[in-house]
């Protein structure tokens, strides 16, 4: 709760290509939220160089990401989008943080042994603590909502945890976040191994589909996703890829499930895969297309870059202050 409204914090990593699981796990569902919340939005850089980025195609990408949000629909006035390095409360929340929280506690973080595996040359502190970092981002917006996929439902524990500790020794200074967490659309899987979600680091290409995909790419990866052999469209547990695919397509028409499988009942897999396929161009292309008309205007992005950054800075600022003050370090007399 921040001013007497009800707050509500998410990002995205500027690293990679956005996938169709980042647009139906968070943003799509980011859109219209604004009535009800005060809505921050941040592209999360400083999260990004926990493995190791190219300087320029870093900064490439976190314009492109905050671009993105502006181009899929979140709009500026109403919503707060900023770069998380330009506001400089979240390292040093993050630190304070790092003070409240458990080797253990970080040692059980899944997401931390994954990308530990992946990135075995290069296993840094920040890689550890980048929960601590997300926590942060979080408390300083006295955020009441956090809206993500399902794959980052541990990180939210986590900061509630942090919160309810803080808390516990100081008084009310934290709001405790609730997760938000989409009922489809919550864990997109890859076309290529339903097993495994949609990433953007996946190897396989035709295993994801970008946001930056154009139609007849879009259309091409759905033909290929990996199915079975039965030919019929059924959610069950037993069938991963039809099931992705429902999952994909009642996200991208608002359709329930029920909807779609009644809508495809005696037709085969290459109707349905196209269906989907034209479905989800049909989001990207506008989208795609928005994007073009805002690269166009540097001007305008740069006034949000700068107008927001001061206006997150402000909030963050006063939840830092109170938390200086309350674990005690001197008050600033300049
Ligand atoms: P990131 O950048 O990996 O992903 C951004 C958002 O996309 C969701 N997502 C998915 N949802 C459904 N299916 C998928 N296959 C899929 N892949 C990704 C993620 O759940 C996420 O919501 N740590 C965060 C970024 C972050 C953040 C925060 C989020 C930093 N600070 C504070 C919320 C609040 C991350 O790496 O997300």
């Amino acid at each position: 709760m921040l001013d007497g409204k009800k707050t509500l914090f998410s990002g995205m990593q500027a690293t990679g290509n956005l996938t169709l699981g980042n647009y139906f796990g968070a943003l799509n569902n980011w859109l219209t939220l604004n009535e009800e919340y005060q809505c921050f939005y941040c592209v999360v850089d400083l999260h990004s160089i926990t493995i190791r980025q190219d300087p320029a195609e870093l900064r490439k990408r976190a314009r492109a990401l905050l671009t993105l949000y502006i181009a899929a629909g979140l709009e500026p006035v109403k919503n707060c989008i900023y770069y998380q390095s330009h506001v400089s409360e979240h390292a040093e929340l993050c630190w304070i943080l790092n003070c409240f929280t458990y080797m253990g506690e970080l040692n059980r973080m899944t997401q931390f042994k994954d990308k530990a595996a992946k990135h075995s040359d290069n296993i840094n502190a920040g890689l550890f603590t980048y929960p601590v970092l997300m926590a942060a981002d979080i408390l300083l917006f006295q955020s009441d909502v956090v809206p993500v996929g399902a794959d980052q439902k541990q990180h939210l524990e986590i900061a509630r945890d942090i919160a309810e500790r803080f808390n516990s020794i100081y008084g009310d200074v934290f709001t405790v976040p609730q997760p938000y967490i989409g009922k489809v659309g919550a864990k997109i899987m890859s076309l290529q191994d339903p097993a495994k979600k949609m990433s953007k680091s996946d190897e396989n290409a035709n295993a994801s589909i970008f946001l930056t995909d154009n139609p007849d790419t879009v259309i091409r990866k759905f033909k290929r996703a990996v199915t079975d052999s039965d030919n019929q469209i059924l959610y069950s547990e037993d069938k991963p890829g039809i099931k992705n695919l429902i999952d994909i397509y009642s996200s991208a028409t608002n359709k329930t499930v029920e909807e779609v499988v009644k809508e495809f009942d005696g037709k085969g897999y290459g109707d349905f895969k196209l269906a989907v396929g034209e479905a989800v161009a049909s989001i990207l292309k506008p989208i795609q297309n928005k994007v073009e008309e805002l690269n166009k205007d540097k001007a305008y992005i740069d006034g949000i870059i700068k107008d927001n950054a001061e206006k997150a800075g402000y909030f963050a600022s006063k939840t830092l202050h109170k938390v200086q003050k309350k674990i005690g370090l001197p008050e600033r007399i300049r």
